[in-house]
């Protein structure tokens, strides 16, 4: 049996295209797998303050009540990911970057001593032995050359990810949504071509 973890993040639950893909994704998996959905869109997690991030730099049996309190969902929110064997995460792209509820998803669960560490080499990412699917929309296709500089979402979710351990990744662009339908259309097909392929991948190497 392998713990799959989906990661929505797009706020919008009326039409979303890449929680569409995740959910295609999730769908097309046979048996064998235990299905976790995080939907970041609908409740996104709190962003660190004080009480957090005093919780963070204090050793767990010093930890106050108010700091057991705050630090409640970044614990279950690494619970999580620590269980996942693997993850499918759905990024939709805003202002050339991840959603805010992605980012603070990322601030509740990059904590130092427990999914990266600082070593003689740098930095150590704790989560390992994962894969990963990234889904990422976006209204441009930033595929192309003249929009690469403007993506801080693709170089962004690879480096968060490996720096907390999950260096096995794999992308799967769903872009260029406003660049007209044709490329939408292409683009968004190739994504399902591709998403049917690692499922059913998967699909065998866990029947195998
Ligand atoms: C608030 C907001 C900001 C956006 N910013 C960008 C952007 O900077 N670049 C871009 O190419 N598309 C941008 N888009 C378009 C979305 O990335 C696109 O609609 C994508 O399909 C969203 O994913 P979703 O359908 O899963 O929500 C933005 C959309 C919204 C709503």
């Amino acid at each position: 049996m392998k713990n799959v973890l989906v990661i929505n993040s797009s706020p919008n639950t009326g039409y979303s295209l890449s929680t569409q893909l995740t959910s295609m994704f999730a769908g097309q998996l046979e048996q064998g797998f235990n299905l976790v959905v995080r939907d970041l869109g609908v409740n996104p997690p709190k962003h660190l303050d004080q009480l957090a991030l005093s919780g963070f730099f204090t050793a767990p049996e010093q930890h106050s009540e108010e700091q057991k309190s705050a630090l409640m969902q970044s614990n279950e929110l690494i619970a999580e990911l620590k269980a996942a064997d693997i993850i499918i995460i759905g990024s939709a792209m805003h202002n050339h970057s991840i959603t805010s509820g992605l980012k603070a998803y990322f601030d509740q669960v990059a904590r130092a001593g427990i999914t990266f560490q600082y070593g003689a080499n740098g930095p150590e990412g704790l989560l390992t032995g994962k894969q990963a699917y990234v889904i990422t929309t976006a209204g441009g296709d930033y595929s192309l050359d003249f929009m690469k500089a403007m993506d801080f979402q693709t170089p962004y979710l690879r480096h968060i990810l490996g720096f907390i351990g999950i260096t096995e990744v794999e992308f799967i662009p769903a872009q260029g949504g406003a660049m007209g339908p044709e490329v939408a259309e292409k683009n968004q097909a190739a994504a399902r071509e591709r998403i049917k392929a690692i499922a059913a991948e998967l699909s065998e190497s866990v029947a195998a």
